[in-house]
């Protein structure tokens, strides 16, 4: 009787309930990088502002830390907080003393955006600290400083999703979208609170496979038999793991932007990713097609002058015959495959002598590694180059000049001996300029003078590739990255991939792998491995991905030496193409570039936001 009855009240209630006038649902992006450049996540997030502005209007807003510098830059604040949500609740969080800003983030598609300067905090570090051991088990003793600052800023992130939901309704709709443990242990706490917010984690790599994978041969061989904890505390980084796992375990989705990261979320979160979002770019395609080719030229000629500058004065070759590769990234010597590519550009560089092919490669290495400054033999052969051409542009005006009178007055319709037009003056200054510059010392393989010599220095000097003039591949390892400021270059590092012919990234630890995406929606063809997320995906996507100037090494099954090999014969085999060829090539790896426009690729963080929003209620451990 006591049940029919209960029941009965129950029904009249749902039945006296009016449906709730449910709005659209808020989604929220919080990341460490969100205007804040540190790697690649900036530029993942960067990029797809735009289509996620089109996607979501004004219920969209990025969350990050406050940092004077760069919100100088990047970021225009809202003077009077509006009356939308996010305003109101920035609002709340000055009243309770907190400093939060709001505004635009000055990007193209300036979306809403909400920065924390956690300044004030990092005085409570211990109390937060003391908190995470309390309540999770997080041990962050002996941790680094980056540490204190994430639980500083998670905790105002905390309490920015909890006043959130307060002022917009929990009734209604919110996602939050954290990417990265820097910006996670806000998605621990809320859920441990059960804040009815859904929430979305996305690890872009896992700390412990970046750890594990830049020190230990074999890392995916050995990787489903290691134990993260101890692994942790290995690399001492317990604090960093556990934030990761935990708020991997925690959130209502868990995504990565791979296949091959998955495997690593698998082992050391101990969770199965419920989604893939692979990174996507904003693509610019030209209405004229032909226009990034007359880029390539064009910046081609820019590369051509530093080759020039930097070479030539010990010695020449033919720059129409010359081809330009590049690698670049963070320094890191194994992860990004820079011992394979060098290992191969030296089998290369064999293979070439011996077939007494007459093409000149340049390698380019860009990274960034401690140096004390340019090298200043390096700037001053540039610059007494720059001194030859400006003599020879005065030569060429007096020329000129000469041959107009010489013409105007004269019956003679033959050409005069234009020699006769040059003055004593600026033959000696020409003469005497390319004698100072000419030396017998070889071409520098690096440009910068570095505080310690590291991994790649180290290589060409114990494999004697130091730019001898019978080498068919040369070196030009810049330890910094490229900006139109740096005078070697003066082009942006955008300009530099276009006038190459070739990027060469074989990472052997790579969750996804921005560079060969930038060579392909640049039109430039690129090398990847089967263990970066890049490589992994076009090989999904398509069959004929190396006739369309993307090669993939296959390292998962290669060892050291065989991958070394099939890197130096696909290098060899584009070093034999021909122009024709070449272009051709470019066409249609730039034919594919669409893929990665975010518009496309969006699809893939509507389906994680539309499962959060599912699984909204859902408790997980
Ligand atoms: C662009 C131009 C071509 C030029 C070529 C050089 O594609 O449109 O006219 O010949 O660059 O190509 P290469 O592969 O030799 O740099």
């Amino acid at each position: 009787m006591a049940t029919k009855a209960k029941l009965k009240k129950e029904s009249e209630e749902t039945i006296s309930i009016k449906p709730r006038e449910q709005k659209k649902p808020m989604l929220m992006e919080i990341a460490w990088e969100v205007c804040n450049q540190v790697g690649g996540i900036y530029t993942v997030i960067r990029s797809k502002v735009p289509s996620m502005v089109e996607e979501w209007g004004e219920n969209y807003c990025l969350v990050g830390p406050y940092f004077p510098n760069t919100a100088m830059i990047e970021f225009e604040p809202i003077a009077d907080l509006d009356e939308s949500p996010f305003g109101k609740t920035v609002k709340k969080m000055q009243e309770m003393g907190f400093d939060a800003h709001y505004g635009r983030w000055l990007v193209t598609g300036k979306p809403k955006i909400v920065l924390l300067d956690f300044k004030a905090l990092l005085k409570n570090t211990n109390d937060y600290k003391f908190k995470l051991w309390e309540r999770h088990q997080i041990s962050t003793l002996n941790a680094e400083p980056l540490v204190d600052q994430v639980i500083a800023l998670g905790e105002m992130i905390r309490v920015f999703l909890t006043e959130f939901g307060e002022t917009y309704g929990y009734k209604n709709d919110i996602v939050a979208h954290f990417h990265e443990w820097m910006a996670a242990t806000a998605l621990i706490d809320i859920r441990t609170d059960n804040v009815p917010i859904s929430t979305v984690f996305t690890t872009h790599a896992t700390m412990l496979g970046r750890y594990i994978a830049g020190n230990e041969a074999d890392f995916y061989e050995k990787l489903s038999g290691y134990d993260w904890d101890i692994e942790a505390k290995n690399y001492g980084i317990e604090a960093q793991a556990k934030i990761e796992r935990l708020a991997a375990q925690k959130s209502h989705v868990l995504t990565t932007v791979s296949d091959v990261t998955a495997k690593e979320c698998e082992v050391f979160f101990g969770r199965t990713c419920d989604l893939i979002l692979p990174n996507g770019l904003n693509v610019t395609r030209f209405a004229a097609t032909h226009e990034f080719q007359n880029l390539h030229m064009k910046y081609k000629e820019k590369i051509h002058q530093f080759v020039m500058g930097h070479f030539f004065q010990s010695y020449s070759w033919d720059l129409d015959n010359t081809l330009y590769f590049f690698t670049s990234g963070r320094y890191e010597f194994r992860n990004k495959g820079y011992d394979l590519t060098l290992e191969a550009l030296k089998r290369l560089n064999f293979k070439l002598v011996q077939a007494g092919i007459d093409t000149t490669v340049v390698m380019f290495i860009i990274t960034k590694n401690p140096v004390h400054s340019i090298d200043p033999e390096v700037l001053q052969s540039r610059a007494v180059m720059e001194e030859i051409r400006q003599t020879c542009e005065s030569i060429e005006k007096q020329i000129g000049e000469h041959l107009f009178h010489a013409s105007a007055s004269n019956d003679d319709p033959n050409l005069p001996d234009l020699n006769e037009f040059v003055d004593e003056y600026w033959r000696l200054r020409l003469r005497r300029t390319i004698q100072t510059w000419k030396t017998k010392k070889l071409p520098h393989t690096v440009t910068h003078l570095l505080k310690q010599p590291d991994d790649i220095t180290d290589y060409l000097k114990e494999t004697n590739l130091l730019n001898h003039e019978q080498d068919r591949v040369k070196f030009v390892y810049h330890p910094d990255f490229i900006s139109p400021t740096n005078p070697l270059f003066g082009m942006e590092y955008s300009q530099f991939v276009r006038g190459c012919h070739l990027g060469v990234f074989p990472s052997y630890y790579e969750p996804w792998g921005y560079t060969p995406l930038e060579c392909v929606v640049r039109g430039i063809p690129t090398v990847t491995s089967d263990l970066s997320g890049f490589g992994d995906f076009i090989m999904q996507l398509m069959k004929d991905y190396d006739n369309v100037g993307v090669y993939v090494v296959n390292r998962k099954t290669k060892n050291f030496d065989k991958a070394a090999d099939q890197l130096a014969e696909i290098l060899y085999k584009f070093v034999t193409m021909n122009r024709r060829d070449r272009i051709m090539q470019r066409n249609r790896v730039e034919n594919i570039s669409e893929i990665f426009d975010w518009t496309n690729l969006r699809s893939y963080y509507d389906t994680a936001h539309d499962l959060a929003l599912k699984r909204k209620g859902v408790t997980r451990m």
